[in-house]
């Protein structure tokens, strides 16, 4: 009885192992493709005798994908996406403003972001720990940093659309939009009246404008 309970519990930790310990990690191998085999579902990578040059080239952000409410869409590629990704401990994301399109104050909580202007003109900034704002226009050509975890926004300022190339350091960044994970979340209207100090007319308003940015 005790061994069964002992087997089963090592069981157990070895395959929560893969939720527990899910941070980006150093590779032991040239690379994992994730298996994406429903069959295989006991290996995590894709038997490498099986791999070819199409699992490590994405053709899926030749175009901008689908506009938001703000003027903005964003194609991510991670690892889900990606499979090729997977263990190398980094990805990114296409992003397309139209003229004033906004990229809604969010963060990424795995990842530092660089972002490469590939065209446009973008008001690009991010606040620290203090509340300090580091903001500025940047060009076609330049590129910013925002550091791991902290609040970031960009708006295109130019006259013509604008892209950006975002690269991450992490195969997984995940991304939390402010407006939507305060007013789209489902957090109680009285503690919203609260911390923002507005009526209940106000805060339902808001939820229906920004609950899904
Ligand atoms: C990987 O694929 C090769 C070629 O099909 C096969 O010989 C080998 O047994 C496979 N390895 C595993 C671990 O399935």
């Amino acid at each position: 009885m005790v061994y069964k309970t002992v087997v089963l519990f090592v069981v157990l930790l070895f395959n929560m192992s893969y939720v527990i310990f899910a941070s980006d990690p150093d590779p032991v191998q040239d690379f994992c493709i994730a298996n994406t085999e429903p069959a295989s579902h006991s290996s995590q990578c894709k038997n490498s005798s099986l791999a070819t040059v199409e699992d490590f080239v994405f053709s899926g952000i030749k175009v901008p994908g689908k506009f938001g409410p703000t003027g903005l869409s964003g194609v991510s590629v991670n690892s889900n996406v990606f499979p090729g990704l997977n263990t190398l401990g980094m990805s990114f994301v296409r992003a397309d403003f139209k003229v004033g399109g906004v990229n809604v104050p969010h963060f990424h909580p795995r990842a530092t972001e660089t972002a490469f202007v590939l065209e446009g003109k973008i008001y690009s900034g991010f606040v620290d720990t203090n509340n300090r704002i580091f903001a500025k226009v940047i060009e076609k050509g330049e590129v910013m940093v925002f550091p791991r975890g902290l609040l970031h926004f960009q708006m295109n300022v130019g006259d013509t659309p604008a892209t950006i190339l975002g690269s991450f350091d992490s195969q997984n960044p995940g991304s939390q939009r402010i407006p939507a994970a305060i007013f789209g979340s489902g957090i109680k209207d009285k503690l919203l009246e609260k911390a923002f100090g507005l009526s209940s007319k106000e805060i339902s308003k808001l939820k229906k404008k920004l609950g899904s940015h």
